[in-house]
This record gives structure tokens, C-alpha cells and sequence, in this order.
């Protein structure tokens, strides 16, 4: 038996996304980024001249947009497309502006709300990976595997960095790692639903891991059945798991 609902959080840019689209190509579920979605209200706002401090505002936009990720519509390297209310927003919700607003943006607790709620509808079927910052915490507390992938901040800006150069953006490295520092602070002290790891998620450094490393990594959890949530979860001896260079070393902390 293999893992129904998997949930991956973890900091911009710890790998999240690209190791949650892979396990889902090879499990055959359903990938579901939740990013895009504070992403596209985001897009949505700037578009359409909502101020972002509005709260009330913004809260109402993120009710009424209809966000929309199919499969990749155009061959130019997305891994979906996404659209909000019909427009193909999949590289606009990356652009630096988006990226300097999503964080206050995905702060307001009536934004969470909605997003959430259609989170959770997209899951109840289950074979699912669904990739954020509060899936096993909030979306999916019950998620049958809970992975909580983390890198340094400086890996981390040089992985969006390159990213960025390839796709043709010029940018600074000291800029973007200036941004995914600010970003970092925002998304875990906010009030709402701030990032943290769950007590019974699986916490993996990639700072120093290859793409097919991590993976392997989590392929061998899953077939070793070591995913199976029994009492007290994951945490063994009351400590976390966590790799490091390949190696596994139990977590203090209760
Ligand atoms: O993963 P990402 O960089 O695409 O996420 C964009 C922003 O959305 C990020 O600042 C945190 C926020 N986010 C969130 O608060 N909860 C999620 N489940 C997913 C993303």
C-alpha cells in the first residue's frame, strides 16, 4: 500500500515543487502546487490595481477568482498551466513584482480561507501530492505522508537565481537572496498559518542533495511503508527525522 495524501512544505525554493511534481509523474496522483494560488490572487490585485494592503479588497478578489491548473497547455517548460478567471497567468505569477507581494498577500486570513477550502475539496479524493507551506499542518493534517523539505537560504537564492537567468530575467543574486530572506521572515512569523514542521513530518536538508537524491530518498520511504502514521506519527523516541547529506539523524526535541 503506498501513501494516498502526500503534503510537502517547506521555504521558497527548497525543492518542493520539482521533487512533488516527480513523485506524483511516477505514483500516477495528482500534483497540485498551492503557491499558485496565493500567487495568482496576487497577479489578480496587481492586475487589476487593488491595493495590496487592502485587506478587504484583496479578501474579496481571492473569493471570487476562479483559479484553474490543468496540464501543461503550451511545450515552453511549465509543468501546468495556470489560469485565473481564463487568463494563462503561469509565467506571470512568477515575475519579481509577484514575487515581492505574495507573502503579504498569503498573510490575510480571509485569503487562506478561501484558498484552503478549495485546497481541501481538490484532495478529498485522495492520490495526491499537494505542495505549500501549511499542508500537513493545516490543509492536510491527516496527509498519510507528510515531507518537510529545507535548505540554507543562500543555496536556496542561488537555486531561484539560476532559475531566473534561465528563463532570461536579469536579476541580481544578492537582490534575489535579499527577497527570499524577507520572504522566509514574512511566511513564518505571520499570525496565520505561519510555516512550521508538523510533529509528524519527515524533514529533509537539500542543501547539499541532487534532485534524484532526495527523491530516491523518499521513494525509499514510501516503499519501505516507513510512511505509515502510527501512534505519536513519525517521531521516533520523540524526535524528528532528518537527512542530512544523505545520512539520517534523529532530531532532538520532543
Ligand atoms: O511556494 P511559492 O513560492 O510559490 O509560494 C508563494 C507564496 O505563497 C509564499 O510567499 C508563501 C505562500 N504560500 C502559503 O502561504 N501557503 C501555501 N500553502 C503555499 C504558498
Amino acid at each position: 500500500m503506498k501513501p494516498s495524501t502526500i503534503a510537502i512544505d517547506g521555504p521558497a525554493a527548497s525543492g518542493k515543487s520539482t521533487i512533488g511534481e516527480l513523485l506524483a509523474r511516477r505514483l500516477g496522483y495528482l500534483y497540485f502546487d498551492t503557491g499558485v494560488m496565493y500567487r495568482a490572487v496576487t497577479w489578480a490585485a496587481l492586475e487589476r490595481g487593488i491595493p495590496i494592503e487592502d485587506e478587504a479588497a484583496v479578501t474579496s478578489l481571492a473569493e471570487r477568482l476562479c483559479i484553474d491548473v490543468t496540464p501543461p497547455t503550451t511545450n515552453d517548460g511549465r509543468q501546468y498551466t495556470a489560469l485565473a478567471d481564463g487568463v494563462d497567468v503561469t509565467w506571470a505569477i512568477r515575475t519579481p513584482e509577484v514575487d515581492a507581494n505574495v507573502s503579504p498577500v498569503s498573510a490575510y486570513p480571509g485569503v487562506r480561507r478561501a484558498l484552503v477550502a478549495q485546497q481541501r475539496r481538490m484532495a478529498a479524493g485522495g492520490r495526491v501530492v499537494m505542495v505549500g507551506r501549511d499542508i500537513g499542518t493545516v490543509v492536510l493534517p491527516d496527509a498519510d505522508l507528510k515531507l518537510y523539505l529545507d535548505a540554507s537560504v543562500e543555496e536556496r537564492a542561488r537555486r531561484r537565481w539560476r532559475e531566473m537567468r534561465a528563463r532570461g530575467e536579469e536579476a541580481g543574486y544578492e537582490l534575489v537572496l535579499a527577497s527570499m530572506r524577507c520572504r522566509d521572515e514574512i511566511d513564518s512569523r505571520r499570525a496565520a498559518s505561519p510555516l512550521y514542521v508538523a510533529d509528524d513530518a519527515v524533514v529533509l536538508d537539500t542543501t547539499d542533495l541532487g534532485i534524484e537524491e532526495v527523491l530516491a530518498e523518499t521513494e525509499r520511504l514510501i516503499e519501505n511503508g516507513e510512511w505509515r502514521v502510527e501512534s505519536g506519527g513519525w517521531r521516533v523516541e520523540g524526535g524528528g527525522w532528518k537527512v542530512e547529506g544523505g545520512g539520517w539523524r534523529v532530531e532532538d526535541g520532543g
